[in-house]
């Protein structure tokens, strides 16, 4: 299997800024190495969207409105993304749980209206630092994801990844031990099983997320029973997230 790397643009780069980006990136990226997904700011998703035309690369969004109601002004919904060329969509990243107050009833809404547009879900889930601190990174995990997955059928979940990603680690310098990391992903196989059953569990793809860097990267390569990695400031220097793919796969 292929590993996954997603980036994470965040709120980074203008579409000329992203063209400049991809001009580099993509002289000197061999597709099919990995699994390789770009989530980018909707500004950027026209221009990206043009020039991984023909390339086995997908288009991510960073967020999609959790319905298709019309008085939505601001909001873009799952059926705009799937026909700007997105086929991937994170749902849940823990910036906006945090700053725009997302909570679980609104990110499983979320997640079921990108399915209903046939987009791919990235559910972020990860403890805040207080969670790690009382020791309940997993109570916190087996929540996010049953609030999160409410509903859905089996499926579906061939259409979701899971980004393991610790509030703490994010933009912070901090990683876990990989030990954590592998036992944060049994973790979410067990509530996937537990959900759902041993085979959903066995298939659903799981990534991890925060800190990871060009220095890094190599610790997470060899992580048992973790699918990939989504990488958000290191992927914004394009020469770095290609030692960061290199390193993955
Ligand atoms: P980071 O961000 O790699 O800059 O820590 C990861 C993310 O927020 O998805």
């Amino acid at each position: 299997m292929k590993k996954i790397v997603i980036a994470n643009f965040k709120m980074n780069k203008t579409p000329s800024e992203t063209k400049q980006y991809l001009i580099s990136f993509l002289s000197k990226y061999e597709d099919c190495k990995a699994d390789l997904i770009f989530a980018l700011p909707y500004t950027s998703l026209a221009v990206a969207n043009f020039m991984l035309e023909g390339r086995q690369i997908a288009l991510g969004a960073q967020d999609v409105c959790e319905d298709d109601e019309k008085g939505c002004t601001g909001q873009i919904s799952g059926k705009m993304l799937a026909g700007s060329g997105v086929s991937y969509v994170l749902v849940g990243h823990s910036e906006r749980r945090a700053k725009f107050k997302e909570d679980s009833k609104m990110i499983n809404r979320k997640i079921k209206n990108g399915l209903k547009n046939r987009l791919s879900i990235i559910l972020c889930v990860g403890e805040s630092l207080a969670d790690k601190n009382t020791m309940k990174t997993l109570a916190t995990l087996k929540n996010q994801i049953e609030e999160a997955l409410k509903g859905l059928y089996e499926n579906e979940l061939e259409n979701i990844i899971i980004a393991y990603e610790p509030v703490w680690a994010i933009g912070s310098g901090k990683t876990p031990l990989p030990k954590d990391i592998e036992n944060a992903v049994k973790a979410i196989r067990k509530v996937v099983e537990e959900d759902f059953s041993q085979k959903a569990a066995n298939e659903i793809r799981i990534v991890y997320g925060g800190s990871i860097n060009a220095k890094n990267v190599s610790k997470f390569a060899t992580i048992e029973g973790l699918d990939g990695i989504l990488v958000g400031g290191a992927s914004l220097d394009s020469n770095l997230f290609l030692q960061i793919i290199n390193a993955m796969v």
